[in-house]
C-alpha cells in the first residue's frame, strides 16, 4: 500500500488557530459535536500555549493545554457554550439574555464582560461558531465585536461527489474529477483513509457544508450495491463525517429493485417495488441512523427512471420519499432531464427548454421530503448561462440550486477560475424582477416551507492540494460560505480564504501575496469567459472531455446545444416570435427582456438570439469586434496573471508556488488556443477583419 499523502492544510492551517489557541478557553456542553469543538480547542491550545477547559459535561471536567492550568482557575478569555446543559458559565449566562434564537445550526456571538461568547442551542451551532472565530482571528477578541446572531440561510448545504467505486472505462475513478483519484474509493474498494476523510470533514464544516453524497449520480453496477451489501462502506464514511455535522447521502439507481432486489419491475406504483424500497431503507437507517437520503438522476443520459413504466417524475420521486419519510430522510431528485438523442436538423428541439417542459407541470405533486435539484442554468454548467427558468416555475415544490464546483466547463482546475462571482450573480438574480424574491430566497425557502438549499458537484480528489489547482480550493470554500449566507460579497469571501490559507506570518510579504491573489482571481471567471465561447452561446468545447476549443464539436451532435454560425451571423434563436419559444418559460419582466435582441444583456445575447456579425451590442461594439477584442484581452489577462504570480516565488510555500506555476503555463497555452481557434473560425465565417488588424489565422 502506498503511504498516506499528507494533504495541504487548505483554509485550516494550524496558524489560523493561533488567536484562539493562545487564550484560556472554556467549552461548555455535552454531546458528540461538543467533543469535536473541545478537541479542536484543546489542540489549538496545546500548540499555542493557551488553556482549554470544559464544563457542563457529565463525563468530567478535563483541562488541556499549557502547564499550571486547572479547573479551579475560572479566568477565561473565550467561552463557547451550549444552552441546556447545566449551569451556564457567567459570561454565557449574561449573553443568554440577548433576544433571539439561533435555531439548529446557528449561534450568537457577543462580547460579555470583555469576554467573547459563542452561544448555541444545538451542538452544530457551537461547531460553526468555533470556525467563525477562526475566521475572525484576532478581531474576535476586539472589545468592539458586534453582537450578532448567525444562522445559515440555507437548511441544506450539500456537496455531490461524482466518485465511482470502480474505475469507469471512460470516466475514470471520478467523473469530471480533476484532482486525482477519489478520497473515498479506489479500484473497486473503499480506501479507508479515515484520517484524510476527517480532515475533509473539518474543511467542509469550516466552510459551512452539512451534507455530502459519496458516489456518482451515474450509478453503475458496483456503486448500486452501496445501498445493500456494500452499505458498511458508507456507514464507515458516515462515522467519520458525523463529528463534523455532515450527513451522508447516497446516489441510487432507480432500477435498484430489479438489479439488486431481483424484482421483475421498478415501477413506482407496484406494491412489491414500494415494499422493497421501504425494507431496504429501513436497513440503511438501522446502520446509519442520521442518513441523509437518496440522490437520483433518472431518465437522464441513459439512467433508468419512471418513464420506462409510463410514470411521471413525481411518481418516481414520491416512491423513494415514502420509503424515507418515516426516518426523516430526503430525496434529491435531479431536474437534469433532456433528450440526448437529438437530431440537429430538427430546429424545434431545444435542450434549454427540457427541464421546464418536464417538471413545471408537476409543481405541487412532490412530497414534502422531495427536493428537486435544478442545475443553475438551463443547459449544463457553462461559464455563462441565464438562470434556469425552472427556479421560477415551481412555487409549490422544494427547489435546490445545483452548481458545479468541479470545473468541467470552466478550465478543469488547470485554469484559474474563481466562481464565487458567477454563483453570487445567480443567487442574487430576481426572476420576477428587481426587488422581488431572489434565487437565493427560493432555495432558502420560508418559515414553514423550507427550501432545498444549495448543492454543488465537488471538486476534491486525493491530490495533495485536494483540488489539483491549489487556487481551486477557493471555489470549494466559496460554495460553502455562499450556501451559509448568499448575500456575502464573493470578493470578501475570497479575502477570507486568502487570509486563512496564506496566514500573514507564513508568507514573505503578506501584502503582496494578498494583492497578487486578488489581482489574479477576482475577475478570473470573466477572464475565462473572455477567451472561450462568446456572448453566452456556450458549448464550444471538445466533445467528450470538454476541455479546450472545438467550435463545431457539438454542432451536429445528438447531445444538442448548437451555435448555428453561418456567413451572416451566429447564435440560437430561442425567442417566442421566431425561435424555440424558450424565452416564454420566464416570468415577466425577463420573458420580455430576453425576447428582445436590444434589451437582452450582452453577455447572454447569443444564448437567446441569432444575430448578424455586425449587430451592435449594448456596449456599442459589434458582435464580431467584441469576439476579437475579448479573445485578445482574455489571453492578455492570463499572461498578466502569470507574470504577477512569478513575483511570489520564494514568498510562499514552494510546493503551492510550483503547482500553480505549472498550471498557469497550461492556462496560457490553452487560452491562446481558444483565442486563435475562435477568432479564426469567426473571421473565416464572416470575412470581417479585425478593426485593429491583430493577427488572426
Ligand atoms: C454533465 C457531465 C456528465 C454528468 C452530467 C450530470 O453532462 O458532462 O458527466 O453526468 O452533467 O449532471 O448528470
Amino acid at each position: 500500500m502506498s503511504p498516506p499523502v499528507t494533504a495541504h492544510a487548505a483554509w485550516l492551517p494550524p496558524e489560523a488557530f493561533r488567536p484562539l489557541g493562545s487564550r484560556r478557553v472554556l467549552v461548555h456542553g455535552a454531546g458528540g459535536l461538543v467533543d469535536t469543538v473541545f478537541d479542536e480547542v484543546a489542540r489549538a491550545c496545546a500548540a499555542y500555549g493557551g488553556r482549554a477547559r470544559r464544563s457542563g459535561d457529565p463525563a468530567g471536567d478535563p483541562v488541556a493545554g499549557g502547564a499550571g492550568a486547572g479547573p479551579a482557575d475560572a479566568a477565561v478569555d473565550l467561552v463557547l457554550a451550549l444552552r441546556g446543559t447545566g449551569h451556564l458559565p457567567a459570561p454565557a449566562a449574561r449573553a443568554a439574555r440577548v433576544d433571539g434564537a439561533p435555531g439548529d445550526e446557528g449561534f450568537l456571538l457577543t462580547m460579555s464582560g470583555g469576554v467573547p461568547v459563542v452561544l448555541a442551542d444545538a451542538p452544530a451551532g457551537l461547531l460553526y461558531g468555533l470556525f467563525h472565530l477562526v475566521r475572525l482571528g484576532e478581531s474576535a477578541f476586539d472589545a468592539a465585536l458586534p453582537t450578532r446572531w448567525h444562522r445559515p440561510a440555507m437548511p441544506l448545504r450539500m456537496l455531490d461527489h461524482w466518485d465511482n467505486v470502480d474505475v469507469h472505462p471512460v470516466m475514470g475513478q471520478v467523473e469530471r474529477g480533476y484532482a486525482g483519484g477519489s478520497i473515498f474509493w479506489r479500484a473497486g474498494a473503499a480506501r479507508r483513509d479515515l484520517a484524510r476523510l476527517r480532515d475533509y470533514a473539518r474543511l467542509l464544516a469550516a466552510s459551512g457544508v452539512n451534507a455530502i453524497s459519496v458516489n456518482n449520480v451515474n450509478v453503475h453496477g458496483t456503486e448500486a450495491r452501496l445501498l445493500t451489501d456494500r452499505l458498511g462502506d458508507v456507514a464507515e464514511i458516515a462515522d467519520v463525517l458525523r463529528p463534523y455535522g455532515i450527513r451522508v447521502h447516497l446516489a441510487v439507481t432507480f432500477a435498484a429493485p430489479v438489479v439488486l432486489g431481483g424484482l421483475p419491475t421498478a415501477d413506482p406504483l407496484d406494491e412489491r417495488v414500494r415494499g422493497w424500497w421501504a425494507a431496504v431503507t429501513r436497513q440503511v437507517y438501522a446502520r446509519i441512523p442520521d442518513f441523509g437520503g437518496y440522490l437520483v438522476k433518472a431518465d437522464s443520459e441513459g439512467q433508468p427512471g419512471p418513464f420506462s413504466y409510463g410514470r411521471s417524475h413525481a411518481d418516481g420521486a414520491n416512491l423513494l420519499a415514502d420509503a424515507l419519510a418515516p426516518h426523516g430522510g430526503l430525496v434529491h431528485w435531479r431536474a437534469f432531464v433532456y433528450n440526448h438523442h437529438q437530431d440537429w436538423r430538427d430546429r424545434s428541439t431545444d435542450r434549454a427548454r427540457a427541464a421546464h417542459d418536464h417538471f413545471a407541470p408537476l409543481d405541487g405533486r412532490f412530497r414534502d421530503n422531495v427536493v428537486l435539484q435544478v442545475k443553475s442554468g438551463p443547459i449544463d454548467f457553462q461559464a455563462r448561462e441565464p438562470v434556469s427558468p425552472v427556479l421560477a416555475a415551481m412555487p409549490a415544490t422544494r427547489l435546490a440550486v445545483e452548481f458545479q464546483v468541479t470545473q468541467e466547463y470552466t478550465g478543469q482546475q488547470r485554469h484559474v477560475c474563481y466562481l464565487g462571482p458567477a454563483w453570487s450573480e445567480v443567487l442574487r438574480f430576481a426572476p420576477w424582477g428587481p426587488g422581488r424574491r431572489t434565487v437565493a430566497d427560493v432555495a432558502a425557502g420560508e418559515p414553514g416551507a423550507p427550501g432545498g438549499g444549495l448543492v454543488a458537484v465537488a471538486n476534491v480528489g486525493d491530490d495533495p492540494f485536494w483540488t489539483g489547482h491549489p487556487l481551486a480550493q477557493a471555489n470549494l470554500y466559496a460554495f460553502g460560505r455562499l450556501a451559509w449566507d448568499p448575500e456575502l460579497d464573493p470578493l470578501a469571501i475570497l479575502d477570507e480564504w486568502i487570509s486563512l490559507t496564506f496566514p500573514p506570518t507564513t508568507t514573505g510579504d503578506p501584502e503582496l501575496v494578498h494583492e497578487t491573489l486578488h489581482a489574479m482571481m477576482d475577475d478570473s471567471w470573466r477572464g475565462y469567459e473572455r477567451y472561450t465561447a462568446p456572448l453566452g452561446v456556450g458549448f464550444m468545447v471538445r466533445p467528450g472531455d470538454h476541455y479546450g476549443p472545438d467550435v463545431d464539436g457539438y454542432e451536429y451532435s445528438r447531445w444538442g446545444t448548437y451555435h448555428f454560425a453561418d456567413r451572416d451571423g451566429v447564435g440560437v434563436d430561442r425567442t417566442r416570435a421566431t425561435g424555440t419559444g424558450f424565452t416564454g418559460q420566464y416570468p415577466p419582466p425577463w420573458s420580455a427582456v430576453y425576447e428582445s435582441a436590444h434589451r437582452c444583456p450582452d453577455e447572454l445575447l447569443l444564448f437567446f438570439h441569432h444575430v448578424p456579425y455586425r449587430h451592435v451590442l449594448r456596449s456599442g461594439s459589434t458582435v464580431i469586434q467584441h469576439i476579437y477584442d475579448t479573445h485578445f484581452a482574455g489571453v492578455e489577462q492570463v499572461r498578466a496573471m502569470r507574470d504577477r504570480w512569478r513575483l511570489l516565488d520564494g514568498l510562499i510555500d514552494g510546493a503551492v508556488h510550483g503547482r500553480v506555476t505549472e498550471r498557469l503555463d497550461e492556462q496560457v497555452r490553452s487560452a491562446t488556443e481558444w483565442r486563435d481557434q475562435i477568432n479564426t473560425y469567426f473571421f473565416r465565417k464572416s470575412g470581417i477583419p479585425d478593426e485593429r488588424r491583430r493577427r488572426i489565422y
